[in-house]
C-alpha cells in the first residue's frame, strides 16, 4: 500500500487510478444536478447538498450546546446545504457516547430549541430565505459504545474483543455480561417516542432514528443469535423500530418528517496486524451468525437482501428519507470513512480509499434502485477532496443517489454547497484532507471534562490548537466514540 494514497494533480489522474482500481466512481464537472431542488415528505429543499451528522463532543456537561456547538452549526448554516443532519443526540443519559454528548430531555429543549433557530438565522443571512432548508436531528443510543457502562442487545465474539468495561485498563467484555432485556428495551422505545415528540415540539423538520454505525439501534438489526421477542427473525429484528414508528404516528401523526440513517453493511470487526499495522478481520468463523447485510457466507462481502427489505418497512411505516451509512468506527473504520491516516486507535486500512468509496456507492446505488422514488442520502465523499462534488453530480445523475452530503467534508469547509453552486468548484485548500484529526480529538478524554472537541484540525484553527493542548497530556486516551 502507498504511504499517500490521494496524491492526484488533476480529475484525470483520479479517473485513471479509479480505472486502474477497477471501481465504477465516476464525476461530471457541470454541476446542474447538485443544485436541482428535492421534494421530501411535504417540504421542498432548494438544493441537493446535505451535511451529514457531525458530533463534535463539545456540549456541556448536562448534554446542553456549549459555545463551540453553536459555532459549528451556524456555520452549517451559513454553508448553502439545504439538507442539515443534525448530529447524534443521547435520549437517555444511559446511552450518551461520551461525557459532552447532547442529550434530548425538557431541562434542555430551550437550548436545542436555540441551537436550531440560530442556525436558520445564519443560513437566512447568507441565502435570505430558509423556507427551503431542512434541519432535523438524530436520536441515538449509544448501546455497546455508551460510555457508562455498555449496553448490549446479544454477544458478539468478536466485537466483544473490543468492547470496554473499562477503558481505562483495557477491560473487555466478559463473557457472562448481561445482555439487555425485553422489558428494557420497550421502555427505551417509549423514551425514543418521547424524544422523538420533543423533536417536533422543538420545530425540527425531521427526526432521524439512527440505525447505524453499530450503536444500539443497529445491533439490534443484527440480533440473530438473541432469544425472545427482539432477536432472530428479522421481524424479531426490527420490531423495536418498528414500535416506535406506529407509536410516534399514534402520538404525532405525519406532522414530522421521519429519516432514518441505516447501516446497510455493518462489516466485521477489523485489529491491527503487530507486524505491519496493516487492520485485518478478526478470526471468525462462517456462517456467520451476527451483524447486519453481511453475506453469512462470506462477511466479507454485503448481501442487500435485508436491508433492502428493512427500507421497504421503513418506507411503509412513514419514513421518507434514509441516509445510507455502513461499518463501525470502533471496529472498521476504513468502511464508514475511507481514510488517508489512520486515527489513532486506527489502522492502516486494506484497500484502497477508493474501494471503500466504491462500496458506499454501489450500495447506495443499490438502495436507491430499489426505491427510485425514495430520498437517499448517500456517504462516503469526502476522501475524494475537491472533486467530491463532481463524484455527486454524477450519482445523481445516474440515480444512484438523491442527495450528495459530507461529514469530515463539511466540518473542513462548512460553505463547500454554496462555493461549488456559485463558482462550480471547491477549493483543494479548504477540503478534508481525511487525515483523522477529527477522530483523534474524539478520542481524547484526558482533560478535566473528560472529553476534548472534535473539529477539523488542518482548517480550523480553533482545533489545532485542542490538538496541540491534549498532546500535551497525551496519558489517558482511550478508544472512544463516533
Ligand atoms: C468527528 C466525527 C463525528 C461524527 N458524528 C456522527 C454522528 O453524530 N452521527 C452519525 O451518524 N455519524 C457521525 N459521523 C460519521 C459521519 O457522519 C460520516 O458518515 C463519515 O465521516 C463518512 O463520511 P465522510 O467521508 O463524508 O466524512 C462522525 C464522524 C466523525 C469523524
Amino acid at each position: 500500500m502507498p504511504e499517500k494514497y490521494f496524491t492526484y494533480k488533476s480529475l484525470d489522474e483520479l479517473r485513471s487510478d479509479c480505472r486502474y482500481y477497477g471501481v465504477d466512481i465516476t464525476f461530471e464537472e457541470k454541476l446542474e444536478a447538485v443544485a436541482r431542488p428535492v421534494r421530501i415528505g411535504n417540504r421542498t429543499i432548494g438544493n441537493s447538498i446535505g451535511i451529514h451528522p457531525m458530533e463534535g463532543c463539545d456540549g456541556t456537561l448536562d448534554g446542553k450546546p456549549d459555545e463551540l456547538t453553536y459555532r459549528r452549526w451556524e456555520r452549517f448554516g451559513a454553508g448553502g446545504a439545504k439538507l442539515i443532519w443534525g448530529e447524534a443526540t443521547a435520549i437517555t443519559p444511559e446511552g450518551l457516547a461520551n461525557p459532552r454528548q447532547l442529550l434530548i430531555n425538557e431541562a434542555n429543549m430551550p437550548h436545542l430549541e436555540s441551537l436550531l433557530k440560530r442556525t436558520r438565522a445564519a443560513h437566512r443571512e447568507v441565502f435570505g430565505r430558509d423556507d427551503d432548508l431542512l434541519i432535523g436531528l438524530q436520536l441515538t443510543h449509544s448501546g455497546r459504545y455508551s460510555y457508562r457502562r455498555p449496553v448490549i442487545t446479544y454477544h458478539h465474539a468478536q466485537a466483544d474483543r473490543v468492547t470496554y468495561l473499562d477503558k481505562k485498563s483495557g477491560l473487555t467484555l466478559p463473557r457472562d455480561f448481561p445482555v439487555i432485556t425485553d422489558d428494557e428495551l420497550e421502555r427505551l422505545e417509549d423514551l425514543f417516542v418521547q424524544a422523538i415528540v420533543r423533536v417536533y415540539r422543538l420545530g425540527f423538520d425531521f427526526v432521524d432514528l439512527k440505525q447505524c454505525h453499530t450503536y444500539l439501534l443497529n445491533e439490534l438489526l443484527g440480533a440473530h443469535t438473541r432469544n425472545g421477542k427482539y432477536g432472530g427473525s428479522f421481524e424479531n429484528r426490527t420490531r423495536f423500530v418498528r414500535n416506535v414508528l406506529q407509536k410516534t404516528r399514534h402520538e404525532i401523526g405525519d406532522s414530522l418528517i421521519l429519516a432514518s440513517r441505516i447501516n446497510a453493511y455493518d462489516g466485521v470487526p477489523y485489529e491491527k496486524d503487530p507486524t505491519t499495522g496493516v487492520g485485518k478481520p478478526i478470526p471468525f468463523e462462517t456462517p456467520y451468525p451476527y451483524s447486519f447485510g453481511v453475506d453469512r457466507n462470506d462477511p466479507l462481502r454485503e448481501d442487500l437482501t435485508e436491508p433492502i427489505k428493512l427500507v421497504r418497512m421503513l418506507v411503509e411505516h412513514g419514513v421518507k428519507m434514509i441516509n445510507v451509512s455502513m461499518g463501525s468506527p470502533y471496529y472498521n473504520m476504513h468502511i464508514g470513512r475511507p481514510f488517508e491516516h489512520a486515527p489513532i486507535d486506527g489502522y492502516i486500512p486494506p484497500e484502497h480509499p477508493l474501494q471503500g468509496i466504491d462500496r458506499h456507492f454501489r450500495i447506495t446505488a443499490a438502495i436507491q434502485q430499489a426505491f427510485p422514488d425514495l430520498v437517499v442520502v448517500g456517504t462516503g465523499y469526502s476522501w475524494l477532496r475537491q472533486y467530491l462534488v463532481y463524484a455527486g453530480e454524477s450519482n445523481i445523475r445516474r440515480k444512484r443517489v438523491t442527495i450528495l452530503a459530507t461529514g469530515r467534508g463539511a466540518i473542513a469547509y462548512p460553505d463547500y454547497a454554496k462555493d461549488a453552486l456559485r463558482t462550480g468548484k471547491l477549493k483543494s485548500s479548504n477540503v478534508c484532507i481525511a487525515v483523522s484529526h477529527c477522530t483523534n480529538l474524539m478520542r481524547s478524554k484526558n482533560n478535566a471534562l473528560g472529553q476534548y472537541p472534535a473539529g477539523c484540525v488542518p482548517r480550523d484553527p480553533i482545533y489545532a490548537n485542542v490538538l496541540k493542548e491534549s498532546l500535551g497530556r497525551k496519558k489517558n486516551r482511550s478508544p472512544g466514540n463516533a
